[in-house]
């Protein structure tokens, strides 16, 4: 074994965090996890950021690798801090200056400038993405040394594309079953950058065998230039879909129509809107965080480029819907004007 002996992960109950977990667990590193409900042995059930540090976790850590976040991207502002901040704060008090401090953060922390030093909420997509900026901004003030590393989505194991827990991205797989999207408002040609969570547990490995390093070491995982296009990846996940839907005797999905950001925000939704029920239009808003990452044309500046991602994107998709057998089924129900009441002033 090399590297730090005793090591600390938060969010270990998580999608990222259990990976880490186990291929911490696979060298051989006494390894002790965090999150805010109880889990599975060696692991301390803490509201970081809330509660007090249980005994057990005020000791020398030679590593902390910090993956507890919230990564809703719908939290109002001060929620999303409250949340991405203040545990990190909590977390950082654990350390001492010979404990290698990883922090996982997100590609998208760098919002719509391309950098994490803006502080403006406006230079933002959502509150979520600008309090994991903030949290960089933290981890570098308040340490001399420490690894931020940054990924972009997340997808399953590249063996068999299991993931501890669905969050985000896998609503859409559920809303194409279910219909309750009526179209991919989206770039096709879009870059949707992926990486599997055995990605990011190999790198955190790399990262404490290298040792603590001087000052702050950046890595940005990813495919960047080579990431699957938005097309690419949605044919893939409907190819699963279907493949599965066939496997068990469901109709196959059809392939619903692309429309871009601009056409739909300026031309359909303003026609449709005082068509559509609640439920509808809750799912257009729900949906509206969705576009963004869903027309990204510039890559990131990968610092590691994980190898390709397609087969394990379709492994994870055929994992959600196994595990997911009542949602994968679903036969989707077409919109249409005769289903909305309407909600416009007036209209019952
Ligand atoms: N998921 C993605 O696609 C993605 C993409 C890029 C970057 N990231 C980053 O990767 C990291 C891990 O994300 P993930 O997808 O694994 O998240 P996740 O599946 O939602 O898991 C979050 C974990 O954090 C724990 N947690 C949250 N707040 C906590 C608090 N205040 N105190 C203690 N534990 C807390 C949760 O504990 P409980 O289970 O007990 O609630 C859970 O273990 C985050 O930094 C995230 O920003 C994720």
């Amino acid at each position: 074994m090399t590297g730090p002996a005793h090591i600390l992960v938060t969010g270990a109950t998580g999608a990222v965090g259990s990976t880490v977990m186990r291929a911490l667990q696979a060298t051989g590193r006494h390894v002790h996890g965090v999150g805010r409900r109880s889990g599975m042995a060696n692991h301390s059930a803490w509201y970081a950021g809330r509660q007090d540090p249980p005994p057990e976790l005020r000791r020398s850590w030679d590593a902390i690798v910090h993956c507890a976040a919230d990564t809703r991207w719908n939290l109002p502002d001060d929620e999303a801090m409250q949340a991405n901040v203040a545990p990190l704060r909590a977390i950082l008090s654990l350390a001492d200056s010979a404990t290698q401090f990883i922090h996982l953060s997100s590609s998208f922390a760098t919002g719509l400038h391309g950098d994490v030093v803006v502080s403006a909420r406006e230079a933002y997509r959502n509150s979520y993405e600008w309090s994991k900026a903030a949290a960089e901004r933290c981890v570098r003030a308040e340490r001399d040394g420490a690894d931020i590393v940054r990924f972009p989505l997340i997808i399953g194991s590249r063996t068999d594309g299991a993931l501890d827990r669905y969050s985000g991205f896998f609503w859409v797989l559920a809303a194409l079953c279910s219909g309750a999207v009526p179209a991919l408002v989206a770039r096709e040609d879009g870059l949707l950058d992926m990486v599997s969570t055995d990605d990011v547990a190999q790198h955190v490995v790399s990262l404490l065998d290298s040792g603590t390093s001087q000052g702050h070491r950046l890595s940005v995982l990813g495919r960047g230039a080579d990431a699957q296009s938005v097309k690419q990846a949605f044919d893939t996940i409907l190819d699963a879909l279907n493949s599965w839907r066939t496997d068990n005797d469901v109709a196959p999905l059809e392939r619903p129509p692309y429309i871009t950001p601009q056409q739909w925000n300026r031309f359909y939704l303003p026609f449709i809107e005082e068509w559509l029920d609640r439920v509808q239009l809750t799912r257009v808003a729900a949906f509206r965080g969705y576009q963004d990452y869903l027309s990204i044309a510039e890559p990131f500046d990968v610092t590691t480029q994980v190898p390709d991602t397609r087969a394990t994107l379709r492994r994870s998709v055929l994992r959600w819907a196994e595990t997911h057998a009542d949602a994968a089924r679903r036969t989707p129900k077409p919109w249409s004007a005769r289903q909305g009441r309407g909600n416009s002033g007036g209209r019952r």
